[in-house]
């Protein structure tokens, strides 16, 4: 028997746990609060209407549906200090059967770049993905210009697999994607071979 899902943890200086419906201020303030556009994959500001009410509950309901369904998980990601939302880390594309495997997805409000805070929620959501939901293998798929996204899957020590080509449709083409992955092994974490948990 699996354990039940916790998708919670308190690291250093974040708490990471899936967004719940007293959150709509402060993510709606930390988006109105980023900085212009950094680079391509940055999100920069949001418009007004995409922050309002009935769009995060919409959001929240896409989210729970797609947890329950076992397919996809977003996990917030909150400073312990001053409780600013600081951005999102997810375990996408979850696949049971042979290969119990998940991508790597990320993404911090660009005021909180730099200081550290990627490498601590990833390395949570890493922690949630082997532990909670019994994944066997994550991989992210990285566009070869994102340096920053780059650093830090090299920074937790994920290993580059070699680049595939054509991979995902964005911005109007074919991107290629760097391949870094790891495996729960890797992290110390063994696995026993259970076909599929419990829903949340
Ligand atoms: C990718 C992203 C989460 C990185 O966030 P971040 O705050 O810069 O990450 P961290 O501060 O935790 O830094 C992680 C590592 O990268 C290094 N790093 C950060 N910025 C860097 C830069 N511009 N150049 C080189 N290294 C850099 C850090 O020094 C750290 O390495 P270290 O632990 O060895 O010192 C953030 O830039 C982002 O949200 N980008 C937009 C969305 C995106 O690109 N998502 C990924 C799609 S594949």
């Amino acid at each position: 028997m699996t354990r039940p899902r916790r998708l919670v943890r308190r690291t250093r200086r974040l708490e990471v746990r899936p967004l719940r419906a007293g959150d709509h201020a402060r993510w709606r303030d930390a988006h109105r609060a980023a900085l212009p556009k950094r680079n391509a994959w940055d999100r920069g500001r949001r418009e007004e209407d995409a922050l309002a009410r009935a769009r995060f509950r919409a959001l929240l309901r896409d989210q729970e549906k797609r947890r329950a369904a076992d397919l996809f998980y977003d996990l917030a990601v909150f400073r312990r200090d001053t409780g600013e939302f600081v951005g999102t880390v997810s375990a996408m594309d979850v696949l049971r059967g042979l290969s119990q495997s998940a991508y790597l997805g990320y993404f911090l409000v660009n005021r909180h770049w730099g200081r550290g805070y990627g490498k601590e929620a990833v390395r949570a959501m890493l922690d949630v993905a082997f532990r909670d939901l019994r994944l066997h293998r994550v991989e992210a798929g990285i566009e070869p210009g994102n340096r920053r996204s780059i650093a830090l899957a090299r920074s937790l020590g994920l290993r580059r697999e070699g680049l595939k080509r054509r991979a995902v449709f964005l911005r109007g083409r074919w991107a290629d994607l760097l391949m870094y992955s790891a495996t729960c092994e890797e992290f110390g974490i063994s696995w026993r071979g259970e076909t599929r948990p419990r829903a949340v």
